[in-house]
């Protein structure tokens, strides 16, 4: 096994590991990809400010992020196909953050449901919900989470339409996948996660197959998730959501500092600064970017975390020092999950903890908590100076 050192080294093995339909579903963004690079790029953008000689022992990167205590400022975000990317591939995923100390997120476009996640986890999790035009769809998904015990709802508001990706479309994308000659070579290259697959019954869409009126198999869920997803949706509509939910709410998907307004008024306890990893609006800004005019415009009425580009500590350390209370990483812990499983989420948290307090110390800080802009030096005009 190669030494693991960072979040790259897991990538590339992921690489190796995964069919390349999977590797890709991951590793892309919509369109150009223009702002799925500008989301890690940016962040280089941001140079810390070293101080030396002040007494560095007695570091601690423990924190709260809506009120729940984390072993260090960062949540694994809602990826769907997560149980493609490795056999069930969530609950792997939810056991290693449990037992780092942070939060797990699970999408409803999971492999595993709710409930299999509940069964074979001990502490709460949070559950993404997509807004869906189906009333009776959305009660239940809430109800569900409710009856798992998950500790935050969170709504995802950038997805009233997919993002095209062009990989996607091109490998013809799907959960499991299709057999053609094309994935059939390249499964052939991938033995021992095909091996895996075949020992687990979780292929399929866990919380819509059997839950969604006139899904029952997968082949009629590309034409329900097409039909489904509202592009009506509106604050009011997610005022109707908060109404079935009364637990903590996250927003998820705010990259413009009016929106960020909006969500403080439908009662929310966070907001996630997100493109979506790049995923969606090719073009919009990165979310480092957006984030200073974010925390600027709503101050302290809401809670903000920041995901999208995050694959270090130190970028973790950057968004913390911008004001976020934590960053929330899809990619780099989907990396170690597709190269190993549990372990490699467990390898890639590690990773991300030893930059994290490291570079948290050579900027001369011990507590997480007292990290602040001042360990940064921001280029004039980061967050843009934009036309009226
Ligand atoms: C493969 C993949 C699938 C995703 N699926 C979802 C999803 O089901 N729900 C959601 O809210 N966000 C989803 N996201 C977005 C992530 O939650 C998160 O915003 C994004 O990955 C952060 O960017 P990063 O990957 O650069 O860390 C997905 C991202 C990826 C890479």
């Amino acid at each position: 096994m190669p030494v693991i050192t960072e979040i790259e080294d897991l990538k590339r093995i992921y690489k190796r590991r995964v069919p390349k339909m999977f590797y890709d579903y991951c590793e892309s963004g919509s369109w150009t990809e223009q702002t799925f690079r500008e989301n890690c790029t940016d962040f280089d953008q941001l140079y810390l400010r070293q101080r030396v000689a002040i007494d560095m022992t007695g570091r601690s990167t423990a924190t709260q992020m809506i009120g729940q205590d984390v072993a260090m400022p960062v949540a694994l975000a809602p990826v769907g196909m997560t149980g493609m990317q490795n056999a069930d591939g969530e609950i792997k995923a939810a056991k290693a953050a449990e037992k780092f100390g942070v939060p797990y997120c699970l999408s409803t476009m999971s492999i595993c449901s709710i409930e299999d996640v509940a069964e074979n986890t001990s502490k709460p999790f949070w559950m993404q919900v997509y807004t869906l035009k189906d009333d009776d769809y959305m009660k239940r998904l809430f109800d569900r989470a409710k009856a798992a015990k998950c500790s935050a709802a969170v709504i995802t508001v950038d997805l009233q339409m997919l993002g095209q990706r062009h990989k996607d479309l091109k490998n013809g994308l799907s959960a499991p996948p299709k057999l053609t000659p094309k994935s059939i070579a390249n499964m052939a290259t991938k033995v021992p996660w095909g091996l895996e697959m075949l020992q687990t019954k979780r292929r399929f869409f866990g919380n819509i197959v059997g839950h969604a009126k006139g899904v029952t198999d997968p082949s009629s869920l590309t034409t329900w998730t097409a039909q489904s997803f509202d592009q009506a949706l509106d604050w009011d509509r997610i005022r109707e959501f908060r109404k079935m939910w009364d637990g903590p709410l996250i927003i998820k998907g705010i990259i413009d500092p009016r929106d960020a307004l909006e969500a403080c008024n439908v009662g929310a306890d966070a907001i996630v600064v997100s493109n979506h990893g790049g995923r969606q609006l090719d073009g919009a800004l990165s979310s480092i970017r957006a984030l200073a005019p974010i925390m600027d415009a709503v101050g302290d009425k809401i809670e903000v975390h920041l995901d999208s580009g995050v694959r270090s500590g130190q970028d973790v350390l950057k968004a913390v020092a911008m004001g976020a209370k934590g960053c929330w990483i899809g990619r780099a812990y989907i990396y170690g999950l597709g190269a190993m499983g549990e372990a490699g989420v467990t390898r890639a948290l590690e990773v991300i903890h030893k930059e994290l307090d490291v570079s948290m110390a050579l900027c001369g800080r011990t507590d997480i908590n007292t990290v602040d802009r001042d360990i940064l030096m921001i280029p004039k005009g980061f967050s843009g100076d934009w036309e009226e």
